[in-house]
């Protein structure tokens, strides 16, 4: 007997606002069990409870940000599946965080010393307030009365925006757990998460790019230095992205060696960017190895007939 694997997706079960409950009450159950658990009258305990619900939080996040790349490059029921549901997974991501919200107002309200002294740091802070207020916003875009405020152009870049920035936090913090302290198993499994998903977009961006490319002229084709190059580039960034320990301190006090720079770096969210180093440099190779030959040629011939 086989399995149908299309109409087991359509289930009403395990879609929208149903998938939302199913995953999103069972999550809330199990961290408020360990709140119950977790002395909150002190300052670590609530910090604790704040590590643990965000990391229920991050793989909702990364699910939503590679969504759409899964669907472009191995296009079938269960990407689709995952893409239609998009939202509500994001929805559950959202949930989680309020558990986060709640338990940063309890810390930051009753246990203040704690606060000011344990855990602010203004770029810290600014990040934190940033990514709330995309999520805000993207909960109150995700239904009809918020949407209606916003053109289809605003909405984008708040949602865009959005789930780049909630993407980029806590691969950041994963990045930076594994160059600096000593990694915890899950510190890995949640760079690696987190990357994985980003390079799943710039490889989308990369097919799209060269179906386009095809589209456009059928004859054209990638130089082969371009190739070359660009797959170096792309080899170049996935050993980076694996040996961020080894290469993190000098290249951050090159980067922060002048004035400006470490000026910025005191409050500038990520700067300088260290973390994203390696999925840019993946990300300009695949640019190169998508380059068509025939765009190129066009180009030549528009400044032709423009001189
Ligand atoms: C102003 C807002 C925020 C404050 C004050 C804050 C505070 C904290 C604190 C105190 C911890 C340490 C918990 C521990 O001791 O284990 C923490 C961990 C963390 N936070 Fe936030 N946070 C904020 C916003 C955010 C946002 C928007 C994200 C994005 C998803 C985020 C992601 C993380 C991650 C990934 C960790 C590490 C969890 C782990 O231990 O694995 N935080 N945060």
């Amino acid at each position: 007997m086989s399995i149908d694997l299309k109409k087991v997706l359509k289930n009403k079960a395990i879609n929208e606002w149903r998938l939302f409950w199913l995953i999103s009450i069972p999550m809330s159950i199990v961290i408020a069990i360990a709140t119950m658990n977790t002395d909150l009258s002190t300052g670590e305990g609530v910090s604790h409870m704040i590590g643990y619900s965000v990391r229920w939080a991050i793989p909702f996040i990364y699910l939503v940000v590679a969504a759409s790349s899964v669907q472009i490059l191995f296009p079938g029921p269960f990407p689709m599946w995952w893409m239609r549901n998009r939202k509500y997974i994001g929805l559950c991501f959202a949930v989680a965080m309020a558990w986060q919200g709640m338990f940063i107002f309890v810390v930051s309200t009753f246990l203040r010393d704690y606060y000011f002294k344990d855990i602010y740091y203004f770029r810290d802070e600014l990040e934190g307030s940033i990514g709330y207020i995309f999520l805000a916003a993207m909960v109150v875009t995700s239904f009809r009365f918020g949407r209606k405020y916003f053109d289809p152009m605003q909405w984008k870049l708040v949602h865009k925006g959005g789930i780049y920035f909630l993407w980029a936090y806590p691969f950041s913090v994963y990045w930076w757990n594994l160059s600096y302290a000593t990694p915890r198993p899950l510190d890995y499994i949640f760079y690696y998460g987190g990357f994985l998903a980003f390079a799943l977009r710039i490889a989308a961006w990369g097919k799209k790019r060269k179906q386009a490319a095809k589209k456009k002229s059928p004859e054209s084709s990638t130089p082969l230095a371009l190739k070359t190059l660009g797959g170096a580039m792309i080899v170049f960034g996935l050993i980076a992205s694996a040996i961020g320990m080894h290469w993190q301190k000098p290249i951050s006090a090159f980067l922060t060696g002048k004035p400006w720079s470490a000026e910025l770096e005191l409050w500038l969210p990520f700067w300088p960017f260290e973390p994203f180093l390696a999925l840019f440099i993946i990300g300009l190779g695949t640019m190169l190895v998508t380059k068509h030959r025939a765009q190129v040629e066009t180009k030549i011939e528009a400044v032709r007939l423009t001189d």
